[in-house]
């Protein structure tokens, strides 16, 4: 969907050319039919009729973004109130969406009842307790599953691995056996899965397959006990190809989940965020000043780490192609990819080897649509950039420019600053 027409980078039909003329830049661009592709081909992947694809939100969530997927069917996984009413707002129904975080806060656990979604994924003894006596005492039953932790490595990095025993999710699996029969009998509670994450950017099945043992290890147990487990949840964490990474195979995956779980007769939530997001979104940047020091060669471009801070803060690897095509030079320059911010960590690219570049051209930093526009932020006093989703020859703005004035004028003096 992003491929080289006349020289000139589109995505879908659409020029991007047209679209920094139009909007400036830097701006986000997505496309519709990638988001779209992903959703069909891991639906069509899943063997099982009874599954349930809930968008994990926090990898973008963009109203029109959520819609996409709402339209196809999708359900939501959400963290917070704020996805909550955001995917409720975008049109999915509440009896496909999943509220996961080890933080619910009273407020977020009252509205989630109060809204009949389909369970809350429970991380923790005081948080069951909170639910179940927020839920009696307004006489409603509150749906959970607890979110266990099968202390598995997993993910990309440290930072984006949640299953081991170190990492503050989850509950290990013996002692979730004992809170499930403690929750069994406690008031406003009820029992309806057993729900599992354990990383972001996970590209072998070992992890997946030790992961779903543990799974229906637990659920062995548990049924013994006569406690029923109606919906198996397994997180997210599906791998994409950033540069030279070999992603998970979609189909293994599936066949995966459909081996370990496919008798059972049991409904399979998937939380994928990134799978979904991540390839369908560049942000397309304009280079301000190349400088050259002894050593290196930086392309300042206009974009920063408050944009996309994913290469500062994990250390992850991105490419960039540039918007024009330049096939005929077959001299290749290195060139640091940096941002304006006043931190040495804001880089999007190092070492980035392409045809040589000129001050004013434009290059598109690729798949950024996961864990893109969601982590920005206004460091430095940098307004919140453009989004716009394409959809073959069309296009529209999903997120205006933020206005300086309005974030500065969140801003107020103490009292006894004002004359
Ligand atoms: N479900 C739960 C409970 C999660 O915590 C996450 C991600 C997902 C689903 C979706 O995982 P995915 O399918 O996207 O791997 N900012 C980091 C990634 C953080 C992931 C946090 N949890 C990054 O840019 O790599």
């Amino acid at each position: 969907m992003y491929s080289y027409k006349n020289k000139f980078l589109h995505c879908e039909s659409i020029n991007i050319k047209d679209l920094h003329k139009e909007f400036g830049s830097p701006f986000y661009c997505y496309s519709s039919s990638i988001l779209e592709d992903k959703y069909t081909k891991l639906k069509k992947a899943l063997k099982n009729d009874n599954s349930l694809i809930c968008f994990s939100l926090k990898s973008n969530s963009n109203q029109s973004i959520i819609k996409t997927f709402s339209l196809m069917g999708s359900g939501a996984d959400v963290v917070s109130i704020g996805e909550l009413k955001r995917a409720i707002k975008a049109g999915i129904p509440t009896n496909k969406i999943v509220f996961s975080g080890v933080g619910k806060t009273s407020e977020e656990i009252i509205f989630a009842i109060k809204n009949n979604i389909l369970m809350l994924n429970v991380e923790s003894i005081s948080e069951l307790n909170q639910i179940s006596s927020i839920a009696s005492s307004s006489n409603l039953i509150a749906p959970i599953a607890l979110r266990i932790n099968p202390d598995i490595k997993a993910g990309g990095n440290e930072k984006i691995s949640t299953g081991k025993k170190q990492d503050k999710f989850g509950i290990p699996v013996d002692e979730a056996i004992d809170i499930y029969t403690y929750a069994n009998n406690l008031d406003g509670i009820k029992i309806k899965g057993i729900d599992v994450h354990i990383g972001s950017q996970i590209n072998n099945l070992d992890p997946f397959k030790k992961t779903f043992n543990s799974i229906l290890n637990a659920i062995n147990i548990l049924e013994e006990k006569n406690i029923n487990i109606d919906i198996i949840d397994i997180g997210g964490g599906i791998g994409v190809n950033y540069k030279d990474e070999k992603p998970l195979n979609i189909n293994d995956y599936s066949e995966l989940i459909s081996n370990k779980f496919g008798s059972l007769n049991k409904k399979i939530i998937l939380e994928p965020g990134r799978y979904l997001t991540a390839e369908s979104g560049v942000l397309i940047t304009k280079i301000i000043y190349i400088k050259e020091n002894r050593s290196k060669k930086f392309l300042i471009v206009d974009a920063a780490m408050n944009d996309f801070i994913r290469p500062s803060l994990y250390g992850s690897i991105h490419n960039a192609i540039p918007l024009m095509e330049n096939a005929k030079s077959k001299a290749r320059e290195n060139y640091d990819i940096v941002g304006p911010v006043c931190e040495t960590g804001d880089f999007f690219i190092k070492d980035f080897s392409s045809p040589e570049l000129r001050e004013g051209d434009f290059i598109a930093i690729t798949n950024v649509g996961a864990y893109g526009s969601v982590l920005g932020s206004n460091y430095n006093s940098r307004p919140s950039i453009t989004e716009i989703i394409v959809k073959q020859d069309k296009y529209s703005v999903i997120k205006e420019k933020q206005n300086i004035d309005d974030f500065i004028n969140l801003d107020n003096l103490a009292t006894w600053q004002k004359s």
